[in-house]
């Protein structure tokens, strides 16, 4: 199958790997033209355009709509008989929006938003939902099925992006509700094995907490030092990007978002540090001062 491939970030980079070792005609393109060089075989193209003419199917793994529009929407009449698969997270109107446009220039569009990160990128264990038609589902899961074995059909377009944006809304509060927790352990001078001991017993563990401690403060050594958010996976900037998404679809379904608020304002201040680029997990500093 010829494949275009927009967007070779942390994401995209794994992704464009298994789909060329799965034997796809693969043309990828990306804005920044260095991130291409670790990615073995495939089409480098020079514009999306040229990724696009080059292909049947469009797989995008985008930071956000306005790259998509930047990118996709960059000449539509290329969009003609061509399917536009959505992978990156972004809002159920927003995917509505773009899948409006790309059947406007005669297209096809289904959205397949993912769960999981480099790791389960590399490795084909993506969670994978999709929001399209049970055809398009049906036509498009082999494709799909090189990134997570077991792609799940939610509903039409909106309704894979709404149930990512709802599993990433947990990410950041049960992230932030654990640094604020262990903030106050620590800050008490409780022993902190001590206290994951109880929490890992009891029902309000989380297996993220061990993942995201090793990073936020690390008493056992896994990791070098405490607060090391190196080498991110998902980057903090993503998290606050997809924390902003939820709060207003969640506002125009009509729920009370203040809870949601307060993670977004302990982002704005991890960001505010300097952690942009850092891995999430780094609001631990926004909550907990050094
Ligand atoms: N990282 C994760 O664990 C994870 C997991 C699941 C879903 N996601 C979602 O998947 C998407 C991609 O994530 P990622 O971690 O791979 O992000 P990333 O490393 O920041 O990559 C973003 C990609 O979008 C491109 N891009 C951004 N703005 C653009 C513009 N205006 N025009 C053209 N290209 C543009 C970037 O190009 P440049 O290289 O030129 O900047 C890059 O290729 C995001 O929606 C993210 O929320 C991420």
């Amino acid at each position: 199958m010829k494949i275009g491939f927009l967007g070779i970030g942390l994401m995209g980079l794994p992704m464009a790997q298994r789909l060329v070792d799965a034997g796809h005609l693969l043309t990828v393109y990306n804005r920044t033209a260095a991130k291409l060089e670790p990615l073995t075989g495939g089409t480098i193209a020079h514009s999306p355009q040229e990724a696009i003419a080059n292909s049947d199917c469009v797989i995008l793994m985008l930071t956000d709509a306005s790259a998509i529009q930047d990118t996709l929407f960059s000449d539509a009449s290329k969009l003609t008989e061509k399917t536009v698969i959505q992978m990156g997270t972004i809002a159920p109107l927003e995917s509505q929006a773009i899948r409006d446009q790309v059947v406007a220039a005669g297209g096809d569009y289904l959205e397949a938003p993912v769960l999981g990160s480099i790791p389960e990128a590399r490795s084909g264990s993506l969670i994978v939902m999709v929001g399209a038609e049970p055809q398009q589902y049906d036509r498009w899961l082999p494709v799909l099925k090189i990134f997570g074995s077991d792609p799940v059909l939610l509903g039409s377009v909106g309704s894979a992006a709404a149930v990512k944006l709802s599993l990433n809304q947990l990410i950041g509060s049960l992230t932030s509700a654990f640094a604020a927790s262990l903030g106050l352990v620590t800050a008490q001078g409780v022993e902190v094995e001590a206290f994951m001991k109880i929490l890992r017993q009891s029902a309000l563990y989380a297996p993220t907490f061990d993942k995201k401690l090793q990073r936020m403060c690390d008493p056992l050594r896994v990791t070098r030092r405490d607060r090391d958010y190196s080498n991110p996976n998902f980057p903090t900037k993503h998290l606050q990007k997809d924390i902003n998404l939820f709060i207003t679809a969640a506002q125009s379904a009509g729920l009370e978002v203040s809870n949601v608020e307060g993670v977004r304002q302990v982002l704005d201040r991890a960001i505010a540090l300097g952690l942009a680029e850092a891995d999430y997990s780094a609001l631990f500093s926004a909550i907990v001062p050094e």
